[in-house]
């Protein structure tokens, strides 16, 4: 009786969403307003498939939540329409690289979508790589769109595969579009791979507040019922996104956020203060989101981080005693002595520096120089958010409790 009557409390409830689904960040809206130009720079690198030609591969870069997934799948939809309408031999497919991290994920999900009753388990990738070549030697024209590129472990050879295909091919080809959000991958690419796969490139820049307020409007008008939310929540939540990133994610998941905070108040319309409550949600997540995905070695880096500024003392500096600022130095010891109990590698003093960097450019860690004084020159890092939460969160995700 209790399980129904609240099945049918929910399913009676009134709710400001006229489809919730619509503003979902998974959801790729028809229009994609301040995206034109990428999307004509990119349709124009791959049109040359439709007529028998080899598309030169293209690397994709642009902050988080800058539209780079959504104009690439709203242009594959459109490229895959065509040629099937005019009956032409090309093909584009999606992989997201955050799940196939390895070359062998990666064919195995081209093989599996290019051949749909086949299963390709437990074959070895030259196998599966072979029936791609197999599938392309067909005339067919083919492009991968490898989303979130950076997290293939083993991408110069997934790279170095993919074009060595073209050799063997005298009808077909094979192209990618590699996408990224990370800065610094770009520069830590093998010579050969990245001369591949940068052959043409494109910037996705943050949007700016105005663009942000038209974005939502656009997607508000999709989820909203009408006049369920405020136009000034709307500026807020555009307002912030545009304050800490410029960053559409962050824009649409405040105004989900606000809207559920507000069915669950039972309120009629999404005001500033269900935005406000949001904030704070939707920081959280993404930064727990953004934790998930660390390779394991960073995961540590980060959790030594966070058990130093748990545990030490403030240290004295220019301005008065901080609590949590550390040293690398410091740092770095942690992480080796974490990284022995818990029988993981220990990467070198070099790659360290390398996460650190890396850390900084997710919004994750501060850091800043520590002048002459202090030990001499080091780095001081501080973690960006609560270490409570980032260390609890990194003891769930390292050792699973
Ligand atoms: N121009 C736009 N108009 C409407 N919605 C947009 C626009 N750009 C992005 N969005 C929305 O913002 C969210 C994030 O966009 P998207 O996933 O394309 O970003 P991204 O650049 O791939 O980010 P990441 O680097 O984190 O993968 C999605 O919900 C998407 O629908
Ligand atoms: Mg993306």
């Amino acid at each position: 009786m209790i399980a129904e009557s609240i099945f049918k409390s929910e399913f009676d409830k009134n709710s400001v969403f006229l489809d919730r689904n619509l503003i979902m960040p998974s959801y790729i809206p028809d229009e994609l307003p301040f995206r034109e130009k990428q999307i004509e720079e990119v349709s124009r690198v791959i049109a040359p498939a439709l007529k028998g030609q080899r598309p030169e591969n293209l690397f994709i870069y642009g902050k988080v939540g800058t539209g780079k997934t959504s104009v690439s799948k709203h242009v594959m939809k459109k490229f895959n329409e065509f040629a099937s309408n005019n009956k032409i031999n090309a093909e584009c497919y999606y992989v997201n690289c955050r799940t196939h991290n390895t070359v062998y994920k990666v064919l195995n999900k081209i093989a599996k979508d290019i051949y749909a009753e086949e299963s390709f388990i437990g074959f070895p990738s030259t196998f599966i790589y072979e029936k791609i070549l197999e599938y392309s030697k067909q005339q067919k024209h083919i492009i991968f769109i490898l989303d979130e590129i950076d997290k293939v472990r083993d991408l110069d050879e997934l790279m170095y595969n993919l074009t060595r295909a073209n050799d063997e091919l005298d009808k077909g080809s094979i192209s990618v579009i590699g996408i990224s959000n990370n800065v610094l991958f770009k520069d830590r690419l093998d010579a050969r791979t990245k001369s591949s796969l940068c052959e043409k490139e494109l910037v996705f820049p943050p949007y700016n507040a105005e663009e942000l307020i038209e974005i939502l409007k656009k997607r508000a008008k999709l989820a909203f019922k009408e006049g369920a939310i405020s136009t000034s929540a709307i500026s807020l939540a555009a307002a912030y996104a545009a304050k800490e990133s410029g960053d559409a994610r962050t824009a649409v998941l405040l105004l989900l956020k606000a809207g559920e905070i507000a069915d669950r108040l039972s309120l009629n319309i999404v005001e500033d203060e269900q935005v406000k409550a949001a904030k704070s949600l939707v920081e959280e997540e993404i930064v727990l989101s953004l934790i998930s995905t660390l390779p394991s070695q960073q995961k540590l880096v980060l959790y030594a981080i966070a058990k130093l500024s748990l545990d030490k003392k403030p240290i004295k500096s220019l301005i008065g005693l901080e609590q949590g600022v550390l040293f690398s130095g410091e740092i770095y010891e942690e992480y080796t002595r974490l990284a022995k109990k818990f029988k993981e590698s220990i990467v070198s003093a070099r790659w360290y520096r390398e996460y650190i960097s890396e850390l900084e450019v997710y919004g994750l860690i501060i850091t800043t120089n520590s002048g002459k004084g202090i030990k001499g020159q080091t780095r001081l890092i501080k973690l960006a958010s609560d270490p409570t939460k980032i260390r609890d969160v990194l003891e769930k995700e390292l050792f699973g409790n």
